[in-house]
């Protein structure tokens, strides 16, 4: 049996296999952040395809950290049976799931064209836009970290499996991580020990709202994609890494920080120019050292042979997947079948499209490109 096929512990949580669903936005909730059926039915199909562990899609701990305006929401109790529906349905297929939950600091552009203030790390935040901005007071940010403990115990009141903080991709963790946009001079930026306080006690407050046993995960941006002496390093999100396993954080997913347009060239493919495969697989390694924790490495992952060697070399312990199973949810099972072709997806990011409200419509567009030419076709064939 190939390694991608064998079970593996994550705290008190056991999975059927090293595939993980990476956290996918699907714009699916309502204005009050519910989510619906279609939500729930995505996440069982995912399941009953034997993905051994799904992350949601992120919600939003509070509304003036809102990204997008049908984003999912863990601020408010009414939410918590819509989410009670989807891990039962998971459950029933004998899957897994956890939530990711965040805050998107000064990306909360739905909060803001709400008319919540837009609260920002620093005020020389170089993404902030034309909006007024609030640079977050002491009280702000410990308002901000009990919501994302609240957060976490409407997770575990809704079923969940685990909690998975988003410390990624630009957000407000990777916010006050990063150097590029946290120039305060408090106790929350400077030093490396500063900036990582901020995702230390959203662990700590997570920690006091759920039970011991209850697995508490990160989604980490290891290191940013911009010039040198800009940004957070390799070597930083090591350290970050460690101190969250001496805090308890029980696996970690090895992603990017702030991207930028290095980033966009390694992660972005087009048909005639495939992406290098497995682009945080260096990240990964150095990860490894200073963790002892399972890890699961995203991005750009697409074929059998490439992930079962970094499994095998014990790089990481799970393979996370995004665009391949926005293409082709039934992926897993197809591979758990025999199926040996690597992932069709050819890396576009051209599945999350979204309107001016910040409404968004996620599906692969090279499916729906090749249901046109077909149709097109066909008809072609009649005249
Ligand atoms: C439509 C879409 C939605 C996404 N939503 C999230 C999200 O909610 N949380 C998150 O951490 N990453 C999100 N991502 C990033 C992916 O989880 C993943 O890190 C990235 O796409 C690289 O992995 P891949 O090459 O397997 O797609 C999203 C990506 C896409 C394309």
């Amino acid at each position: 049996m190939s390694i991608l096929f064998e079970p593996l512990t994550i705290g008190r949580m056991e999975i059927q296999n090293r595939f993980v669903r990476s956290a996918t936005y699907f714009g699916l909730a309502d204005a009050n952040g519910c989510i619906g059926d279609t939500s729930v039915q995505l996440m069982k199909a995912l399941a009953a395809n034997r993905v051994g562990l799904i992350m949601s899609g992120y919600a939003y701990v509070n509304r003036t950290g809102q990204v997008f305006a049908d984003m999912n929401g863990i601020d408010a109790d009414e939410q918590i049976p819509g989410y009670q529906r989807m891990t039962h349905a998971v459950h029933d297929e004998g899957g897994r799931i956890c939530m990711q939950i965040a805050h998107g600091g000064v990306a909360s552009t739905a909060a803001v064209a709400r008319g919540e203030r837009h609260l920002v790390v620093s005020a020389r935040d170089a993404r902030a836009g034309s909006s007024v901005k609030t640079v977050m007071s002491d009280a702000d940010i410990e308002s901000i970290i009990d919501d994302f403990g609240q957060a976490a115990r409407r997770v575990q009141e809704a079923g969940f499996d685990g909690v998975q903080i988003h410390g990624a991709h630009g957000y407000l963790v990777t916010q006050f991580l990063s150097p590029s946009s946290n120039r305060r001079d408090d106790r929350w930026g400077g030093s490396l020990q500063n900036r990582m306080r901020f995702v230390l006690e959203v662990v700590r407050a997570i920690q006091r709202n759920v039970t011991a046993d209850f697995p508490i995960m990160i989604k980490l941006g290891c290191r940013d994609y911009l010039d040198a002496g800009q940004g957070f390093t390799i070597e930083e999100g090591a350290e970050v890494a460690a101190a969250l396993e001496r805090e308890g954080v029980c696996f970690i997913e090895v992603s990017h920080g702030v991207g930028g347009r290095a980033f966009s060239k390694v992660s972005r493919g087009k048909e005639s120019k495939p992406i290098r495969e497995a682009y945080l697989v260096p990240d990964a390694e150095i990860i490894r050292q200073a963790t002892t924790v399972p890890l699961a490495v995203v991005g750009g992952m697409r074929s059998l042979p490439v992930m079962e060697s970094v499994l095998e070399a014990g790089t990481a312990d799970c393979i996370a997947l995004c665009r391949p199973l926005i293409r082709q949810p039934d992926l897993v099972q197809r591979w758990a079948e025999g199926y040996a072709q690597p992932a069709d997806c050819v890396s576009c990011f051209a599945c999350l499209k979204t309107d001016k409200d910040g409404n968004s419509d996620v599906q692969c567009r090279e499916i729906l490109k090749k249901q046109k030419k077909k149709k097109r076709k066909a008809v072609a064939g009649s005249h």
